[in-house]
């Protein structure tokens, strides 16, 4: 079965054609990085008219890369939350174009449970083997642990009560002098041959004993004032950015990512220990998935708890539609889908909360 995906929840314009939920047959992705930098983050209605202008290109060229036609299709799927209104309303409209003009099912997708499903791209990991599990999103926009009993029956465990782990980096790299999204530079920098992850001890945050919330504005606010200074009366800061020297910029980046890292394993083994049934498998989507470090370290984690690692190909962490086809898929196999009253959505999908 042939699904296409559409995605364009935030500042990535994607389309791919998935087969039977997991073998990508193409998968386009056109960024939006070059038209944001200036402003250090997306601008939404930068992001909805470049989407506009995209996307009728991005699905062509991923019909075409997957050497099929738009009538071998079975079924269109598409991100339709949460994200941004104005551009989710555009990949919507899209696929509710095609699926309408093509007499084809219709399903929407939840981003937040499709980065879930993007380690099971172009795997032959069975359902069985990872699921239930205890699953990661780590994205610009999304920072939380679930209890996954299926793809998509999800229970939430924890989430970030303020930055998400991304945010974090790209305000971090932003503080340091460095591009947006500064989450790839930050992780380069720290793996630097002479990169010293001790160089500045930030802190990790914990919050209560038992909590499996996140917080990250402590450690960015802790960094901001290791390069400007404590701000005296009126806000104002001791110094720019300016004297950083290269060698401190490395330094400052791999002690950054240490205590991100360790921020997230930390309440990982915690919800781990907290599972009232231990959990098959780790899963972990989203950008920062791509993250060394995190990558890393959650296979030590894994190793240790005598879990299976779900993580996704380089390629599949950051937003795609792959992972959009894919859970599509799922949905439509466990005979879900929707009609063209479907509607875009900034928020997630309903889910239960608590252990
Ligand atoms: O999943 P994604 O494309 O968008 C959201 O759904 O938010 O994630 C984008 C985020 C950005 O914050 C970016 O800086 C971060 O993923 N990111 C990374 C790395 N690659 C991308 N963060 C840390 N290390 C990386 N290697
Ligand atoms: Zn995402």
């Amino acid at each position: 079965m042939l699904i296409l995906g559409i995605e364009s929840s935030c500042d990535e314009t994607a389309a791919a054609v998935v087969e039977d939920g997991r073998r990508v047959r193409s998968s386009v992705v056109a960024g939006q990085q070059e038209i944001h930098e200036e402003y250090g983050g997306v601008v939404p209605e930068l992001a909805s008219r470049a989407h506009a202008e995209r996307i009728t290109g991005v699905v062509t060229s991923a019909i075409e890369k997957a050497g099929c036609g738009l009538d071998d299709l079975d079924a269109i799927a598409v991100g339709h939350r949460p994200g941004l209104i104005g551009a989710l309303l555009v990949g919507v409209s899209a696929a509710k174009a095609l699926a309408w003009s093509l007499d084809l099912p219709l399903v929407g997708v939840d981003h937040v449970r499709a980065h879930l499903w993007a380690g099971l791209l172009d795997s032959d990991v069975q359902l069985d083997e990872a699921f239930s599990a205890l699953g990661l999103v780590i994205s610009g926009g999304h920072t939380a642990m679930f209890r996954c009993d299926s793809p998509t029956k999800l229970t939430k465990l924890g989430g970030t009560i303020d930055d998400a782990v991304g945010e974090a980096y790209d305000k971090a790299a932003a503080i340091l002098g460095l591009g947006h999204p500064g989450g790839p530079t930050i992780d380069r920098l720290a793996q630097e041959i002479d990169a010293n992850d001790r160089a500045v001890e930030l802190p990790v945050s914990r919050l209560g004993k038992e909590s499996l919330d996140f917080s990250f504005s402590g450690l960015k606010t802790a960094l901001l004032y290791e390069v400007r200074g404590v701000p005296g009366p009126g806000g104002v800061f001791e110094r720019t950015n300016a004297a950083l020297t290269p060698e401190r910029k490395r330094d400052l980046a791999a002690s950054f990512q240490r205590v991100a890292s360790k921020a997230i394993v930390l309440k990982m083994e915690r919800a781990i220990e907290a599972m009232d049934e231990k959990p098959r498998a780790i899963i972990v989507g989203g950008g920062v998935s791509a993250n060394s470090r995190i990558r890393r370290e959650l296979g030590e984690l894994a190793v240790k708890h005598g879990l299976k690692l779900v993580l996704p190909e380089m390629r599949y962490c950051v937003d795609n539609a792959a992972m959009i086809a894919g859970l599509g898929h799922h949905r439509l196999g466990q005979g879900e889908h929707d009609d063209l009253t479907l509607r875009a959505s900034p928020s997630m999908s309903p889910i239960k909360s608590g252990g």
